[in-house]
């Protein structure tokens, strides 16, 4: 019988967190942001469908879908451990924009490898499912991170740890925070936002960096939201991605100036998270956000919350 399977949006490194911090996010008006994978029985080995609002915007080559590497990957991870792949067809709704900010490779990677695992009575453990997710994110963004498919995966606000058997562990979060994404609807490469960083920092930037990243979690544990906001600083990669987002100084002193708690770039760019302690402050962003940060009718502005789940089937 079909499954499938949904994988919720991301917002990675939350600036304080680069490659180690991710939150998943769901729009509060109920709508789902986020790719589905279904599976299904299939008379040939193997068959992938794309369809979706972005599926133009996916590869020609079925072979440079990550939707079909995750095929590939899971199948010779589960040969490797004398287990049989089941003749399948995989269908793939490309819901997210590519290039956003968003964890849209993320989604399709977790969505299709979570539908794979429990269409074979889940042989992977979540860790090791996780560690493919890692991989086959580094093949499209230039280097793997796990702050995109952790917490789309597994949900929450998720910390990477990369240790001790353990890729991520969930931290505790602000349930008030009203995140207000905005996507512009104009395309930045992941990679190519990567490759514009340095290759080493300062010391003082390191020290600072220390700084604010133990100050947020010790901040999360001990729920003291005035210090968290302030620590989002972003020392890494803000100043080198800046200039990828369309008047993006000026956005972030306006959503300050309205109410925003800590406003930056969300993952890898163009979308820009902006952070609201109500609901009241959550719209007034969203409205300003709208009329000034998109750039074209592809753009959208959410008002989110974390998505406690991640990713789950759909009935
Ligand atoms: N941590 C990654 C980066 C997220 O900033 O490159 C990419 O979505």
């Amino acid at each position: 019988m079909a499954l499938r399977i949904y994988a919720p949006a991301t917002s990675a490194n939350i600036s304080v967190g680069f490659d180690s911090l991710g939150a998943a996010i769901s729009p509060i008006d109920g709508s789902l942001l986020g790719d589905v994978v279904e599976i299904d029985d299939c008379k040939t080995a193997f068959e992938l469908e794309s369809v979706g609002r972005f599926v133009k915007k996916l590869p020609r080559e079925k072979e440079k879908n990550i939707v079909y590497q995750a095929y590939v990957l899971f199948s010779e991870n589960l040969k490797l451990r004398g287990g049989k792949v089941k003749k399948l067809r995989l269908t793939l709704e490309k819901n997210m924009p590519i290039g956003s900010g968003l964890g849209s490779s993320a989604c399709s990677i977790v969505a299709a490898l979570v539908a794979l695992n429990q269409f074979h009575q889940n042989p992977f453990s979540k860790m090791e499912l996780l560690a493919m997710m890692g991989q086959l994110e580094g093949r499209v963004s230039g280097g793997v991170h796990y702050d995109n498919v952790a917490p789309s995966y597994l949900g929450g606000l998720q910390l990477m740890v990369e240790n001790q058997g353990e890729i991520c562990q969930p931290l505790p979060f602000f349930e008030n925070w009203y995140w207000v994404l905005a996507y512009p609807g104009i395309k930045v490469s992941t990679a190519k936002a990567r490759a514009i960083l340095p290759e080493s920092y300062s010391r003082a930037d390191i020290v600072a960096q220390a700084r604010y990243l133990g100050s947020f979690i010790h901040a999360c544990h001990t729920k003291q939201e005035k210090l968290a906001t302030a620590m989002m600083k972003d020392v890494i990669a803000e100043p080198y991605r800046e200039k990828l987002l369309p008047n993006f100084a000026e956005i972030k002193q306006q959503c300050k100036s309205q109410g925003a708690l800590s406003v930056g770039i969300s993952g890898s760019g163009p979308t820009m998270y902006a952070i609201a302690p109500d609901f009241d402050t959550a719209n007034k962003l969203s409205s300003y956000l709208e009329n000034n940060y998109l750039q074209n009718d592809s753009g959208f502005v959410h008002i989110c919350k974390v998505d406690k789940v991640g990713a789950r089937e759909l009935g």
